[in-house]
């Protein structure tokens, strides 16, 4: 069996790459990666016939598909998510504050409601938004112009959302009702998103580092979790202003439980661990 050769990551091509991708994606770099990053590249550089780093920023940076900066961060970040993740964020999301932005949206006469799952993964977490959504308004959803936006920066996890099959193992954490009300079992023992569920969510590729987030509509909720993780503090406080820019007054955002907001943000007033709400 052939041994597998590392191609040298040096330093003047480890500092090209992590200002590539603080750049790019906002995710930083430390030196303590250095190890992780030849790990997880040098599949590509082997499949891709090049011979080192700086070569490989380079070809990244021409590539206008994005096909190669999307399997970097994929590569660099992980995509792991699962059903009903963080489960008190659910709960207070369906008990706490849907119902007081329902009945906010109500008094202003504007039945729109719009939440945005802004790293969505596999689709895991926005299904199930979406579905509480549903089940919260029951009847009366018909009558609202109620949506969610999922995005994400990768493409090979929004394909796979957009499919919305998941193994019996992973929609097994789901509550029993939820899972028979939103999702079909499938010959091969797998379980598919009802199509009346899919319907409700929006799949889009963003990258949370845009300068400007073009969205029409303000958010009454912004889910935006385990993914500022790889962010640094003035890459979150700019982020912040960002999304408050698109967040209607008292809307709410969730963050991870592994995740804190730079102590400086106005943006945001604290609402109870990891959930955030819009003055
Ligand atoms: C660990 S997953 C979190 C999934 C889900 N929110 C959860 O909490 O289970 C992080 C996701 O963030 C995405 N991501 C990383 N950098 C991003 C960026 N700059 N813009 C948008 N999404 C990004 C990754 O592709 C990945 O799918």
């Amino acid at each position: 069996m052939a041994a597998l050769s590392f191609t040298k990551l040096d330093d003047a091509d480890f500092e090209q790459l992590r200002a590539y991708v603080y750049e790019s994606c906002g995710i930083t770099l430390d030196h303590s990666k250095h190890s992780l990053v030849v790990g997880r590249l040098q599949p590509v550089l082997t499949r891709e016939g090049i011979a080192n780093y700086g070569d490989y920023v380079v070809r990244v940076k021409a590539d206008h598909t994005g096909r190669l900066r999307s399997e970097l961060v994929d590569r660099l970040s992980t995509n792991h998510t699962f059903f009903w993740r963080e489960a008190d964020h659910f709960d207070y999301f369906a008990k706490t504050a849907l119902p007081q932005v329902i009945d906010a949206r109500r008094r202003s006469g504007n039945k729109t409601l719009r939440v945005w799952c802004a790293a969505a993964s596999a689709g895991q977490e926005p299904y199930t938004l979406a579905a509480l959504m549903m089940d919260t308004l029951g009847q009366e959803y018909a009558a609202w112009d109620a949506g969610l936006l999922a995005t994400d920066i990768s493409a090979q996890v929004l394909e796979k959302a957009k499919e919305g099959v998941y193994e019996s193992e992973d929609v097994a954490r789901l509550p029993e009702a939820m899972r028979q009300r939103h999702f079909v079992r499938q010959p091969d023992g797998r379980w598919q998103v009802h199509p009346k569920l899919r319907a409700e969510v929006t799949y889009r590729r963003f990258n949370l580092m845009n300068p400007s987030f073009p969205f029409k509509q303000p958010f009454d909720v912004v889910f935006i979790r385990n993914v500022m993780i790889y962010f640094d503090m003035p890459t979150k406080l700019a982020l912040m202003g960002r999304l408050a820019a698109v967040m209607r007054p008292g809307a709410f955002m969730f963050i991870g439980a592994a995740e804190s907001l730079p102590p400086e943000q106005r943006s945001f007033e604290s609402v109870r661990p990891g959930v955030f709400r819009r003055p």
